[in-house]
């Protein structure tokens, strides 16, 4: 976990050119979990945590990383970019996907770290991504508007690290804006900065220090069984588009055609967006505690149908349900670890939260970290 400042010092120690400095956050998700690649809706919002990145150009062929928070350091020549391991792909990602476009930046050297925690489903590798594309794009001139880039971002991701995600966390990395959630049309990339007018309440995160990694395949079998469970309902339903153009009915009528486990997968998807769509009209109304019981009920689809949860995140659901100062609790992000985000009356949030987690930590010895979020803008260049 590294500052602002620890980021420009550890740049003077290692590099003498000057750079520029960016800060890219990472992002919660309020509702609409694994439809964005199903041609569905999303609620995230840019957060104040995240990851700065000092780059300077330096007139060599060649580019050098150091990561602070992970004490490594890479460097290669700019026609010589391949696929690596870890935390490399993530940045060497970005620089192929521009290569691929025959967009073309010379050698620079670029430092970055922050206190976005890893694997945690708060969107660390988009802010990577979406982070460093931003600061080529303002070193070198790229002239790339923020869809474009969350979509070239987006494609970093599928590339050398293989995750085959959808559009929503680099989206709202370089798109978010302050007290706003976005309402995202993952279809259209239509969207709406939308007042987030908490009043009463907190969003707070707890991290179940279940390390989730979307690279382990479970992700991609996810949406390939989406697709699969698409094409066969589309056998019947042939005016479909996609998933949005099928209800939760639909699926439960076509039944016979589908396997159990694609059967409940287009099941969670079409019930998904279906709420979605309901918590755009009770956020719109500013109803949070309706908006709540919705994400408790999104909690109950990703772990039995959609079965991207796993025990810890379950359980710190199924504490969040004990209390009332906790009007909706879900598992945010891919799953299988990482954070649960809570709606927690601010008054009862210490109280509420110190229960939890000394329940948690009864159960599984281990001490989750809670994170009390506020939103923030999306990528921005510090001057
Ligand atoms: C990850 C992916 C996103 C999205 C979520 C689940 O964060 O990167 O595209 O699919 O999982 O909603």
């Amino acid at each position: 976990m590294s500052t602002q400042q620890q980021i420009v010092s550890a740049f003077k120690e290692h590099f003498s050119t000057t750079p520029k400095l960016f800060y890219s956050p990472g992002r919660i998700n309020l509702i609409g979990e694994h439809i964005d690649y199903n041609d569905g809706f999303v609620m995230p919002a840019a957060i104040d945590k995240g990851i700065w990145f000092a780059v300077a150009a330096n007139n060599t062929n060649k580019v050098n990383f150091v990561s602070v928070d992970l004490n490594d350091s890479y460097s290669i020549e700019i026609d010589k970019i391949e696929k690596n391991e870890s935390w490399k792909n993530y940045v060497l990602g970005v620089l192929h996907v521009l290569q691929e476009k025959n967009i073309s930046f010379g050698g620079f050297d670029c430092v970055f770290g922050g206190n976005l925690p890893v694997g945690a489903g708060l969107s660390s590798s988009a802010a990577v991504e979406g982070g460093l594309l931003f600061a080529l794009n303002t070193i070198f001139s790229f002239g790339m508007n923020r869809i474009e880039m969350a979509l070239l971002a987006q494609k970093a991701e599928h590339g050398y690290p293989g995750v085959n995600c959808g559009i929503m966390d680099q989206f709202a990395s370089l798109n978010g804006q302050k007290d706003h959630v976005i309402l995202l049309d993952c279809t259209s990339l239509e969207h709406k900065h939308f007042p987030l007018q908490l009043e009463k309440y907190n969003i707070v995160l707890i991290n179940t220090k279940v390390h989730h990694s979307l690279a382990s395949g479970e992700y991609n079998k996810r949406r390939k069984n989406c697709e699969d469970g698409f094409k066969l309902l589309k056998t019947r339903l042939s005016e479909a588009k996609s998933f949005r153009s099928i209800s939760s009915k639909q699926v439960v009528e076509q039944k016979d055609l589908l396997d159990a486990k694609t059967f409940d997968r287009c099941l969670y998807v079409t019930e998904e967006i279906e709420r979605t769509q309901l918590a755009g009209k009770l956020l719109e109304e500013n109803n949070l505690v309706e908006f709540g019981k919705l994400m408790f009920q999104t909690h109950d689809g990703l772990s039995k149908l959609y079965e991207v949860s796993c025990d810890e995140l379950d359980f710190l659901v199924d504490e969040a349900r004990k209390h009332s100062s906790i009007i909706g609790s879900r598992l945010m992000g891919g799953g299988f670890g990482g954070c649960t985000i809570n709606i927690i009356e601010k008054e009862k949030t210490d109280a509420t939260v110190n229960e939890i987690t000394a329940a948690y930590f009864k159960k599984f010895n281990v001490h989750p970290e809670v994170y009390i979020t506020n939103t923030s803008n999306g990528t921005y260049e510090i001057v």
